[in-house]
C-alpha cells in the first residue's frame, strides 16, 4: 500500500509518531528531500540526505532495541532495503524523486506508525 505524496511536500501533524526527537528527524528528512528535488543531482545533496537517512534509521533502531519491540527486525529490513536502493541511484530525475518522496510518506504512515506508543 502506498500513501499519496502531499503537496507541498512537508511534514504535518498527521505524521506525528508520538516521539518528539523522531518527529524532528522526519521533518528534516522532508527538508533534505526538497533540497534534493531542487538540486536534482547525485552529488553532495543526495549524500547529505542519505547520511541523514542512515542516522535517522539508527536512532529508530536503537530505540526499538531499548524497548524490545517485536517488529524491530522486519522494520530494519525495510530501512536496509531503502538504503540499498537509494545508494544505487545513478541519476535524480522525476522517477527517482517520486520514489524517494513516496517511500518516506508511505514508510512513516504504514511502518513507523506501528511503533507509536511503543518507543
Ligand atoms: Fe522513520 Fe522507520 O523510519
Amino acid at each position: 500500500m502506498s500513501y499519496p505524496i502531499p503537496t507541498p511536500y512537508e511534514w504535518s501533524t498527521t505524521l506525528d509518531i508520538g516521539n518528539a526527537e523522531l518527529n524532528e528527524q522526519h521533518k528534516k528528512l522532508f527538508t533534505l528531500i526538497n533540497a534534493l528535488d531542487a538540486k536534482r543531482s547525485c552529488g553532495t545533496t543526495l549524500k547529505e540526505l542519505l547520511d541523514y537517512v542512515v542516522f535517522h534509521f539508527k536512532t529508530e533502531e536503537d530505540l526499538f532495541a531499548k524497548a524490545g519491540w517485536s517488529e524491530s527486525a522486519s522494520h530494519k529490513e525495510t530501512h536496509d532495503k531503502f538504503v540499498q536502493d537509494a545508494l544505487a541511484l545513478t541519476s535524480v530525475g522525476d522517477a527517482e524523486m517520486q520514489f524517494i518522496k513516496q517511500w518516506l510518506i508511505t514508510h512513516i504512515c504504514a511502518s513507523d506508525m506501528k511503533y507509536k506508543g511503543v518507543i
